[in-house]
């Protein structure tokens, strides 16, 4: 794993950060574990997936402290191939521009750049993601997945 020098971006009273440091886990946890793709997700997986990310978080910068209100991550070899998920914004802060500063910062990350193939999945928000250079894939016949919608509620059964 390459070392990824933290960086930081700064807006009105809003901050996003990279540093792993700073990511607050119970704020990340509390929202995917209620987020349609990632329902009931145990804290330990979001945890892992998050020491193997490049993390963005969104702060709002509060006097002495600075509040967690959104997240979004990245999977990637920083060479080649970049995955974005587990993008949210926390409700009361929906509707003023941060998921699009959020989503700017992470297209112009320095180690995200030159990438031949940057993916994601989305049940709704195209419409976000297309303002910053996502399309439909070009030839879907050509991608294939292994997909377990319900692997959360398998692990929490015991199941897997
Ligand atoms: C989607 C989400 C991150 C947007 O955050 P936000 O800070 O309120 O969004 P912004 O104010 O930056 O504006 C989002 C832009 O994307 C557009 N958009 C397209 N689809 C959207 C959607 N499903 N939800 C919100 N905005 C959407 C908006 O119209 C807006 O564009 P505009 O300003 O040019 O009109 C937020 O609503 C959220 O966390 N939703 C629940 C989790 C989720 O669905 N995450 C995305 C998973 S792929």
């Amino acid at each position: 794993m390459p070392l990824i020098p933290p960086i930081s971006w700064s807006r009105d009273r809003f901050t996003i950060s990279t540093d792993p440091a700073h990511q607050d886990l119970d704020c990340i946890h509390g929202y995917l574990r209620r987020a349609y793709w990632s329902m009931d997700i145990p804290r330990e997986l979001v945890a892992r997936s998050m020491e193997h990310s490049l993390n963005f978080g969104l702060f709002q910068d509060t006097p002495g402290a600075a509040k967690q209100i959104g997240f979004a991550r990245v999977v990637t070899d920083y060479a080649t191939f970049a995955w974005l998920g587990d993008v949210f914004v926390l409700e009361d802060f929906r509707g003023r521009g941060l998921s699009k500063w959020l989503l700017q910062c992470v297209m112009a990350h320095p180690s995200l750049q030159g990438l031949r193939r940057f993916l994601l999945a989305t049940r709704d928000a195209h419409g976000l993601y297309k303002q910053y250079g996502f399309t439909p894939l070009a030839a879907p016949d050509r991608m294939m997945e292994v997909f377990k919608p319900d692997m959360y509620r398998r692990q929490i059964a015991g199941q897997e």
